[in-house]
């Protein structure tokens, strides 16, 4: 195939240097982009004089046939193309003639694969927020219906304080609603315009970029072409908003196999969202989750991949940057999969209300805190009280007892402060309940928490609506 820029070469590209730095293997995704940009371009040629009205209209039409060759998956994307905004315009000379040899005026493959990329980046970010949103509305719906649910709350993974599975799940629900903002944050600041910027300088014609930029739906013009044709910022924001959201999962997914074994009982996959073992019969694994804990691996790679390429480039367009894609298109996806393979791996799973509320309430200790508390209301100070009920602690732990079952008697051992019937305020459905205050655990705060999630879930699916 003949090369774009063959003019100034004496020899045939060798076939080891085609195949090394093509890039139609994986930059093919961006044809839908790189003929919408086209066509823009198409109109501000015409604007610009460049080309006459019944030019315009010509390769409008070609544009268009073109993409409809891409639908049908008749769009020729061989590697001697080298990328894919060669082989639209070659596939467009094709249908329109030596007139397809007038698009690239004023434009370089270094503002075209920028512009291109950025379509793509709008495309990726709301579809990274609908299959976050979606997740968010299923944590949100399984926390208002395990709001009443008590199990033990952990720090350092030892029992701690009973919390209920509600407040658990709609902590996940605030975390990915950060997360979205993110990746929404990311758009607002790639919400503008490379072409026009040339190869590197700028163009000699006069280009309206405001209005290519309102073509394409873009709400400003990047002011320098150095910048518009080297950086890659707006991906290394995205790339980071993928890496806190996997991190996010992991860590939602590291809890449920936690919860799923034997030794938690929390919570029964469904079989439809477990796996099974080659050789031992009875195994049910979580390997959805671990999945998508292992992933994160990856997708924080991926960013530290972007940072390394960027790292040391001079200004402006070097071919490294061409490694970009790998990087984005992979965190994209795998970051959509997983936000859409935890919504449902969480809305089919079964949990074990009983064994969850009994692991809370048999343990000896977890309501040491409340019982510390007790103390406090009494004008005891809290470290004076911490003091006194780590000894009783430490006594309930030797006899085998609940704190909730001692006497009077034995806890009159301890302080004199002690009111009556002190054993009957302790509970674990009590210690969930006092915790009123705003962000607490009771289970009227769920409630709460979860109309607020539902709040901002609709502006976030807004937001995403307008991209
Ligand atoms: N495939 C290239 C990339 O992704 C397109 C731009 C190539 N520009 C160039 N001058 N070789 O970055």
């Amino acid at each position: 195939m003949k090369k774009t820029w063959g003019g100034r070469f004496k020899k045939p590209t060798d076939p080891q240097v085609e195949a090394f730095t093509e890039s139609i293997s994986f930059d093919q995704r961006l044809a839908p982009f790189d003929i919408e940009g086209s066509l823009a371009h198409v109109q501000t040629l015409v604007k610009a004089k460049l080309l006459k009205p019944h030019e315009g209209k010509k390769l409008t039409v070609g544009l268009r046939k073109v993409k409809k060759l891409l639908d049908a998956g008749k769009l020729p994307l061989d590697s001697s193309l080298e990328d894919i905004h060669t082989a639209v315009e070659k596939a467009l000379t094709k249908i329109v003639g030596p007139l397809g040899g007038k698009l690239h005026t004023g434009r370089s493959r270094n503002d075209q694969v920028a512009t291109d990329f950025r379509l793509y980046l709008r495309q990726a970010v709301k579809e990274s927020v609908q299959a976050g949103s979606h997740l968010i509305e299923t944590l949100t719906r399984l926390s208002l219906q395990e709001k009443d649910t008590l199990m033990p709350g952990y720090t350092h993974l030892q029992r701690a304080m009973p919390v209920t599975m509600g407040h658990h799940l709609a902590a996940y629900a605030f975390m990915l609603t950060r997360d979205m903002d993110r990746f929404l944050a990311t758009w607002d600041r790639a919400n503008a315009l490379p072409l026009g910027s040339g190869a590197l300088a700028g163009t000699n014609h006069p280009f309206d970029r405001v209005l290519t930029a309102r073509m394409l739906g873009l709400k400003s013009v990047l002011q320098n072409s150095l910048d518009a044709v080297s950086d890659r910022d707006a991906y290394v924001d995205f790339l980071s908003a993928c890496a806190v959201t996997q991190m996010h999962l992991s860590r939602l997914s590291e809890d449920l196999i936690l919860w799923a074994s034997t030794e938690f009982g929390f919570i029964e996959m469904d079989d439809a969202f477990a796996t099974g073992s080659s050789l031992m019969p009875q195994k049910k694994n979580p390997d959805v989750a671990e999945l998508i804990r292992g992933k994160a691996g990856r997708v924080f790679a991926n960013l530290m991949g972007l940072l390394t390429v960027l790292k040391g480039l001079p200004m402006s367009y070097n071919r490294d940057l061409q490694e970009d894609k790998h990087f984005v298109f992979d965190s994209a996806d795998t970051v959509t999969a997983s936000l859409k393979v935890m919504a449902g791996f969480l809305s089919n799973l079964k949990f074990h209300r009983l064994w969850m509320s009994r692991a809370a309430d048999k343990d000896l200790t977890l309501l040491a805190t409340d019982l510390a508390d007790v103390l406090v209301t009494r004008g005891v100070p809290f470290r004076e009280s911490h003091e006194i009920i780590g000894k009783v602690v430490d006594y309930c732990l030797d006899h085998g007892k609940r704190l909730q079952d001692l006497t009077d008697q034995e806890l009159a051992k301890f302080s004199k402060y002690f009111p009556k019937a002190t054993a009957e305020t302790l509970s674990v459905f009590h210690s969930v309940s006092r915790k009123k205050a705003v962000g607490g655990t009771s289970p009227h705060n769920v409630a709460k928490q979860a109309a607020i999630l539902k709040t901002e879930v609709s502006k976030i699916k807004k937001r995403s609506m307008k991209l």
